[in-house]
């Protein structure tokens, strides 16, 4: 072993003695309410598949009917050649549906990570201000760090600490980004109150949707959920998860697409999604837009989940959307409440630090329009068996904010 293996090793152990370590398991089944994981079956609460779409024969068939009308890969980045002409009606179905101000344009990157990153070094530069919530998706705060601009955090949702950062600043450009749902909390940004605030400081506002896209605002997502849309706001969201494909879009005035379009190296200088993903992935957006019943269906498990887990003792913080977490404390006993599910046949994997804040491990229990009453039932049920033993201690740990 090197001395440069040895550290690696060194870092690895002290993660895995803090109960830390990350591991993949393999799903063997398409995504779905029911899976099989490492070979077993198991009742899925883990994924981002909000509408059920990522196996959707509709969805799938437009993807296989891409394939055989343009082939596997783009072969070339946009500016070379790879913009094929499903990017480009992808691109229009996308602005038309979110429509963040009037005259709104689209572009389509590879996936929400490139997109937050080529955002964010657009619209900020070293004489720029970013004003970013504690709680964002670390993609947007890798994205600030790569625009050299200074980076400000602000409390989670704390609109008066905003203001008072905003009024103290001197930068030229100043850029407000939230998540708008929190991916890790399911709670919503105050997006009305956030762009007043850009309105009064001659801020950006940086959204991104990748939660709320497909599910809140009628399937326009958070913004129009707000009755927000200004020239100020840059929407984004991915297309992995309730579009149940993989990708992402920005949504802004032409002119920031044209910027990014211009300078964003997360645009520039990498090969184009295959085409055949943009053709899969207007299949979904035209069900988000017309299968308003399939939403209906995702609200009445979420309704369902909130009922039945009122009786449950761990804290769960206030959420109307398809993430439901339940903090469990500390890293160690939700890995463990997580092994617990998982023998009584239901997937839901724990987080943990770094990417949720130290002694608020837990279950990020996500909820699909594809799960069936029984599945949320058969949750519950697992939680209720594996409550006596846990809970008490998680509350100790816990403190207020949660219900
Ligand atoms: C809030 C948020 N933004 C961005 C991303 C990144 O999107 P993608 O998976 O398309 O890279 C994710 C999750 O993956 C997310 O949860």
């Amino acid at each position: 072993m090197t001395a440069a293996i040895e550290r690696l090793a060194a870092g690895l152990a002290a993660r895995a003695s803090e109960g830390l370590a990350r591991s993949r398991s393999v799903v063997s089944t398409p995504q779905g309410r029911a899976i099989v994981v490492d070979g077993r079956p198991l009742v899925s609460f883990a994924s981002n598949d909000y509408l059920g779409l990522a196996a959707d024969p509709r969805v799938a068939g437009a993807l296989a009917a891409g394939v055989q009308a343009f082939g596997a890969g783009a072969g070339a980045s946009h500016l070379l050649g790879g913009h094929q002409s499903p990017h480009a009606e992808l691109e229009a179905a996308l602005a038309a549906l979110v429509r963040p101000c009037d005259g709104a344009r689209a572009l389509t990157l590879s996936s929400g990570y490139l997109a937050n990153l080529a955002i964010m070094t657009t619209l900020a530069d070293r004489d720029s201000e970013i004003f970013a919530d504690r709680l964002n998706h670390a993609c947007l705060n890798d994205g600030a760090l790569l625009s050299r601009a200074t980076f400000t955090r602000y409390r989670h949702l704390d609109v008066d600490g905003l203001r008072a950062r905003l009024a103290a600043s001197r930068a030229a450009t100043r850029v407000i980004v939230t998540d708008a749902v929190f991916s890790m909390d399911g709670d919503v940004a105050p997006l009305a109150a956030l762009a007043e605030l850009a309105d009064a400081h001659d801020a950006w506002l940086v959204v991104d949707d990748a939660h709320g896209f497909g599910v809140l605002g009628e399937g326009r997502g958070s913004l129009a959920d707000a009755g927000v849309a200004s020239a100020r706001i840059v929407a984004m969201a991915t297309l992995g998860k309730a579009a149940g494909v993989a990708g992402a879009f920005v949504a802004a005035h032409p002119t920031v697409i044209d910027a990014i379009v211009q300078t964003a190296r997360p645009y520039i200088y990498t090969t184009a999604a295959p085409a055949a993903l943009a053709t899969a992935a207007l299949a979904s957006v035209a069900i988000i837009r017309d299968d308003a019943p399939r939403r209906a269906a995702l609200f009445a498990r979420i309704a369902q989940w909130r009922e039945g887990a009122r009786s449950l003792p761990w804290p769960r913080p206030a959420s109307r959307t398809a993430i439901q977490p339940l903090v469990v404390g500390d890293a160690r006993g939700a890995s463990s409440l997580s092994a617990a599910l998982r023998d009584a046949g239901v997937w839901a994997p724990a987080i943990r630090p770094p990417t949720v804040p130290a002694g608020t491990a837990r279950l990020r229990i996500s909820l699909s329009a594809a799960h069936a009453p029984d599945d949320v039932e058969r949750l519950l049920a697992a939680l209720r068996a594996a409550a006596p033993a846990r809970a008490t201690a998680a509350r100790a740990m816990v403190g207020a904010g949660a219900q």
